[in-house]
């Protein structure tokens, strides 16, 4: 009788555990706070070009950009449903990251306005794959669109690397809660 009493007190002891209440998936999470959180994880930023049929550059400042895998090579990024750059770019074949550099703050503000031209005043050459490869950048990769997989409001973008290079020197520039900056390497 008292085994069983104690069977049933572990029994029940194991319940409570495994049924802790758990946030329920419609718990509202605060989009202020969600970007605030985020806003410290400190990330670079990439312009991601490509020309349409008629040879005109498009672009799009992110800085959900991260590398993937070396074999095979993949890089991923994040882009919003609501970007209206974004499908010129999908169309082309092959897309080009320009990974930007301190001294180009202006450049991303440009790539991440919407509508007119993002590359006026812009000088670029073109990467082996036919894509703006903008003077200053730090380094491109060519890459063509491997796998898209929805995510909420934006999709995650896995892109297969064609070819890459650095390109210009100098430091990154650096996207931290809602503003920009360098890399101080700590000595
Ligand atoms: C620093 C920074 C990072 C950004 N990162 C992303 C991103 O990762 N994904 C995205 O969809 N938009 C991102 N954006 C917004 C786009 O660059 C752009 O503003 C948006 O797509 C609207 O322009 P569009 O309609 O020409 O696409 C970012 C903007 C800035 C300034």
């Amino acid at each position: 009788m008292a085994q069983t009493r104690e069977l049933l007190t572990q029994e029940r002891r194991l319940a409570s555990l495994l049924c802790r209440p758990r946030p329920a998936a419609s718990d509202p999470v605060d989009p202020e706070t969600f970007r605030g959180v985020l806003g410290r994880f400190a990330t670079g930023v990439v312009a991601i070009t490509a020309l349409d049929r008629e040879g005109r550059p498009h672009g799009l400042a992110a800085n959900s950009f991260t590398s993937v895998s070396l074999d095979p090579p993949l890089v991923a990024f994040c882009v919003a449903y609501s970007s209206t750059s974004w499908p010129r770019l999908r169309a082309a074949k092959v897309i080009t990251l320009n990974i930007l550099a301190e001294h180009q703050r202006a450049v991303c503000a440009q790539m991440a306005t919407r509508g007119g031209d993002k590359f006026a005043g812009l000088t670029w050459r073109e990467s082996p794959g036919g894509n703006p490869v903008l003077d200053g950048a730090l380094a491109w990769i060519d890459c063509r669109i491997d796998a898209e997989h929805p995510a909420g409001d934006h999709v995650i973008v896995v892109a297969r690397v064609l070819q890459l290079d650095t390109h210009a020197d100098g430091g990154p520039l650096v996207f931290y809660n809602r503003s920009y900056g360098g890399f101080d390497p700590i000595s």
